[in-house]
């Protein structure tokens, strides 16, 4: 998502900072800005800010015929979430004497907004970030110098954000501010730097201090001064990383999509916030992407998808059907536009996808369309072309995804979906308050136990090592588990090429018991939950046809151990909630079989990360 860079010293900074911005080019983004102060040559002068939109030679380019002067100043990639990637959206957005950049979500912008609009501020974007902005100008407008003026105003935020300031008033100095999302303080000699990640400040020094949530920094030339929001003083010493710039953009892993794999807790907590409401039991009808006219209309929910995330329908589908009680399909995309669908304007099709470019989600979207179905999109990539045809959309705010095998993306899906069908079942009544409370309470737990189930990392490589020479696997699951390990065998054959197939459980005696022998691997979604004697009763059959079984199972189950050959126990969570866990091992094994194997895990071999061919 957006990157931040700051920086102040004695050097001229404006390609300095585009430097660092070009170092976080990875994350993603759609437009870019700069603004600098000159710090001293007597005479007070404005801030200057130059903003474009696109890649960031276009902001060079701007900056050629315009150069920026100032050996202070901040800098921005932004990845649209409110308002559109424009010219007047892109950061760093002014008012006053400040300026300022911002990565994350302000959830209460639009309280601030009604606020500050009484006040009568007038508002030049459509970003939840300008009301920050807005706010320390209030507070600098009522004599309060910088450092006090940011911590006054976030003070009345709510939501995440990694902030740099600047104010013409005190041109020596920035303040950054961290709550949620990433920020790094680079130490140089006699120049301080500000980044959102490692690689940004890494040509220039290797000291850093990395930025705890709640807290605010201010920098001079010659140093940092940290406080917590509230005043109190912290004290904390800088330190020094040993790696090459090149894995700093990975963060310290060896590939992006391990990198993703270990952001998912992240991820969800960003698909979550600002969308549920704990006190009403309830989804935040804003966010959703639908209005109530539209869902009192609706008699089914079709699910269309390709890959990936057509893995993550069938979780949707199951969860449709019983918190909101509406009869719910799920078609491939591709299937979807070769036949003649049966639907209509009591139908709501939901086209997921990543990239939201995929043409065949498309075209099926535009068939949908044609039909007259009520269409939403649930999508990470904002303004791609499908929330853009569907004209409703639900963003899952993974943030940018490199690796091409898909991991936060479909997780974050998961969430999409499960926050979908508890709106539509507290529409229609179906899903009591109480009963959504439960689920939304654990459901905002889940990143705590995601964390926890990362910690088996270790136990999970050590298994991987011998699947590695296996020529074929054989994943099982019922229930929420049955797409997951549809998806467990997707990911293993994307980026290690070993030919694995994803069953329910309950048809392995259809077909697949024949290829069971002491060379196939089974691997078994088995979570507590109501299936769970159905198809611990299948790992007896595969353990009887000499299948080694490698089992995910519940903490605390005391009998699979005698049963399965090798365990992966993982946290206990809401039986409905378990594939947000048990996703976790089974990428991590399709990862490591893959690094064992040698593959190119990011790129593998004739696939794309955007599809956009039929
Ligand atoms: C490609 C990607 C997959 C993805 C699929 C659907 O095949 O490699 O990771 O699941 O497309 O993409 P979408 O962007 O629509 O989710």
């Amino acid at each position: 998502m957006c990157g931040i860079v700051g920086y102040v010293g004695n050097q001229e900074c404006a390609d300095l900072l585009v430097d660092g911005l070009r170092r976080l080019e990875y994350r993603g983004y759609d437009s870019a800005g700069l603004a600098t102060l000159v710090r001293s040559d007597g005479e007070k002068r404005p801030i200057e800010v130059l903003r474009a939109v696109g890649k960031l030679g276009n902001l060079v380019a701007a900056l050629r015929e315009r150069p920026l002067k100032g050996t202070t100043g901040i800098g921005h990639t932004r990845w649209a979430t409110h308002g559109r990637p424009t010219e007047v959206n892109a950061h760093p957005h002014v008012a006053g004497p400040i300026a300022l950049v911002h990565n994350g979500i302000i959830e209460n912008h639009l309280a601030l907004k009604r606020e500050l609009s009484a006040e009568g501020v007038k508002f030049s974007s459509d970003t939840d970030t300008e009301m920050v902005a807005h706010l320390i100008h209030r507070e600098a407008k009522a004599g309060h110098e910088l450092f006090v003026a940011v911590k006054r105003a976030l003070a009345q935020v709510h939501g995440a954000y990694a902030v740099a300031v600047i104010d013409q008033r005190q041109p020596d100095r920035i303040v950054v501010a961290k709550n949620a999302s990433p920020l790094v303080i680079g130490f140089g000699d006699g120049e301080m730097f500000a980044a959102s990640d490692i690689p940004a400040v890494l040509p220039y020094t290797n000291r850093v201090l990395l930025l705890e949530d709640g807290e605010v920094g201010l920098l001079t030339a010659d140093g940092i001064q940290v406080e917590s929001l509230d005043g109190k003083k912290v004290e904390r010493e800088p330190r020094t990383i040993t790696w090459s710039a090149a894995q700093a953009e990975k963060g310290g892993f060896k590939h992006f999509m391990l990198k993703e794999i270990h952001e998912q807790p992240r991820a969800i907590e960003d698909t979550l916030r600002g969308r549920v409401d704990l006190a009403n039991g309830d989804i935040i009808a804003s966010e959703i992407g639908l209005d109530e006219a539209t869902v009192a209309k609706v008699q089914r929910v079709y699910f269309i998808a390709c890959g990936t995330s057509s893995h993550a329908t069938l979780y949707g589908r199951q969860l449709v059907e019983s918190l909101a009680g509406i009869p719910s399909q799920c078609e491939l995309a591709s299937e979807f536009v070769g036949r003649d669908p049966v639907i209509g304007p009591t139908d709501l099709v939901v086209a997921v996808s990543q990239s939201g470019e995929t043409l065949d989600t498309l075209a099926a979207l535009k068939v949908a369309k044609e039909k007259g179905a009520q269409l939403l999109a649930i999508a990470n990539v904002i303004h791609s072309a499908i929330p853009r045809a569907a004209g409703a959309a639900f963003y899952t705010h993974a943030g940018p995804e490199i690796g091409v095998a898909s991991t936060k993306c479909f997780t974050t899906q998961l969430a999409a979906c499960l926050l979908l069908a508890v709106y539509l079942g507290r529409r229609n009544g179906k899903l009591s308050k109480e009963k959504a409370q439960e689920l939304l309470q654990h459901t905002v737990e889940l990143p705590h136990h995601m964390r926890a189930t990362l910690a088996l990392d270790d136990l999970v490589r050590d298994l991987a090592r011998p699947l590695a020479s296996s020529h074929s696997a054989l994943f099982l699951g019922r229930g929420v588990s049955f797409p997951i390990a549809v998806e467990g065998a997707l990911k293993l054959k994307e980026i290690s090429y070993i030919h694995a197939e994803g069953y329910a459980a309950g048809e392995m005696k259809h077909g697949p018991i024949a290829l069971i022998d002491a060379n196939m691997p089974v691997i078994a979604v088995m979570p507590d939950d109501r299936s769970y004697e159905k198809i611990a009763s299948n790992v007896q059959e595969a353990r009887a046809r000499d299948g080694v079984v490698i089992a995910i199972a519940t903490r605390g189950n005391s009998e699979i151990g005698a049963i399965a050959n090798k365990v992966i126990y993982v946290p206990k969570v809401d039986p409905l909630l378990s594939p947000f866990i048990t996703s976790i091992p089974l990428q991590l094994l399709s990862y490591y079989v893959a690094d064992f194997k040698g593959t190119d895990v990011d790129q593998p071999r004739n696939l794309a990360k955007t599809v956009t061919v039929e």
